[in-house]
This record gives structure tokens, C-alpha cells and sequence, in this order.
């Protein structure tokens, strides 16, 4: 069973990965790192995970490391990807991918030019919902479909200020990414 070695960056939503790498079975080293000293040993101790990176730099310089998971704030996806991949690793990135479509496109343009791969991390293909209407739609029990629609709903009750007038785009994979699953097609830029 082939191992990989993964970095995960960010560790408010991104401390929920933390024991799913920790314990995963294709996982070899794994390494956390938060520019917040105080959550990355608060998390560090809580699911005992020894390898904690000083910075982000040291990552990219790590020869060792696979595959880089970056869970960090929205403005950060864009550049913080290109670096991962053009350190020569692996780059998965909680959603949204970047802000423009212009940022889409460069991280697109690098993934091909380093050949890594890069994963946008679309949670809501591994929700109870999804599931259920993947399989109706496997046993034949919804028919043909001709029109799909999506949105999400989120209570946002004490969630960070700069949620807050995010403009909906800016956010909209949860909305679309299982129609694009369920639906077979692709998105291109
Ligand atoms: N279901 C989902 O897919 C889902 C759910 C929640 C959040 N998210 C995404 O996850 C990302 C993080 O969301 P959040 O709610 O945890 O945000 P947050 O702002 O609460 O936390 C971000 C974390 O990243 C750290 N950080 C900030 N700058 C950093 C840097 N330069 N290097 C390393 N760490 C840095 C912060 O200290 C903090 O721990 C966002 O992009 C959001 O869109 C996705």
C-alpha cells in the first residue's frame, strides 16, 4: 500500500482533517501548521501529533512532504496553491478555489505546467443528502434529468465579520459542485 506524506495548513475548520490524516492508512508522516502558535499546539496536543511546522516556507522546503492540504482564509487559496505546487507537491484546498476567474485559471495553467495534481476540497459530495439522491439517480428512480438547480443554506450566527456581504459567488460550490457531480458534466476555464 503505497503511503503519502501530507502537511495540512489551518486548523480551525481544518482541525477536523486532523485525526482522519492522522489515522489514515495510506498516510505516512503528517505534519500541522496555523500561523496561530497557540491553536496549532492546542490541536497538536488534543490529537497527539507530533510533526508541527514553524512556517509555511518550511513545508515548501520539505523535501519529504507529498501533498499539502491548505484549510486557510479565502484571500490566501490563490497564492498559497501556486506555492504548494510549484514547490513541487501535491495541492488540495478547502473551497473556494480562488476569487477570480483569472486566479482560477493561473492555479489551472500551474497544475499543468508542474504536473501535480490539484484537488478542490468540495464537502458536500461526502454529505448524507448527496449520497442518497447519487444513488436514486444509480437505480434508475429519478428518470432522466433535464433541469437541475442548487442552493445552500447556512446559519451564520457568530461566524467571522468578513463572512458578512461575502458576494455569493464568491462562494458557490457548495450550491453547484453536487449538480456538476450528479449530473456527470465538468466545469471548464
Ligand atoms: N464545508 C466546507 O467546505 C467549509 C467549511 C468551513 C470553512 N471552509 C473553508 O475553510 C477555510 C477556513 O475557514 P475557517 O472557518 O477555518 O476560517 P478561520 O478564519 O476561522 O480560520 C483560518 C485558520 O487559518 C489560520 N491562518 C490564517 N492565515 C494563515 C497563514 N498565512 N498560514 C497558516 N495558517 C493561517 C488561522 O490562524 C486559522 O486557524 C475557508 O477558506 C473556508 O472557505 C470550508
Amino acid at each position: 500500500m503505497q503511503k503519502i506524506n501530507v502537511a495540512l495548513v489551518g486548523l480551525q475548520f481544518g482541525g477536523a482533517f486532523v485525526k482522519i490524516y492522522r489515522d489514515h492508512p495510506n498516510v505516512g508522516e503528517f505534519g500541522i501548521y496555523d500561523i496561530d502558535g497557540v491553536r496549532k499546539l492546542e490541536v497538536s496536543e488534543n490529537a497527539g501529533v507530533g510533526k508541527l511546522y514553524a512556517s509555511f516556507d518550511e513545508i515548501l522546503c520539505d523535501k519529504n512532504v507529498d501533498a499539502v492540504h491548505l484549510v486557510t482564509p479565502i484571500p490566501l487559496h490563490e497564492e498559497q496553491t501556486i506555492a504548494v505546487l510549484e514547490s513541487g507537491k501535491h495541492c488540495a484546498c478547502t473551497v473556494p478555489m480562488a476569487l477570480t476567474t483569472d486566479g482560477i485559471r493561473r492555479i489551472a495553467e500551474t497544475t499543468r505546467k508542474t504536473g501535480r495534481n490539484f484537488m478542490m476540497m468540495e464537502t458536500t459530495l461526502y454529505t448524507y443528502q448527496f449520497y442518497y439522491v447519487n444513488e436514486l439517480i444509480r437505480q434508475g428512480k429519478i428518470g432522466k434529468i433535464q433541469f437541475m438547480r442548487g442552493s445552500h443554506y447556512q446559519d451564520m450566527a457568530n461566524w467571522p465579520d468578513y463572512w458578512m456581504g461575502l458576494p455569493p459567488m464568491h462562494y458557490g460550490t457548495h450550491a453547484i459542485g453536487p449538480m456538476v457531480a450528479l449530473s456527470g458534466s465538468r466545469i471548464s476555464v
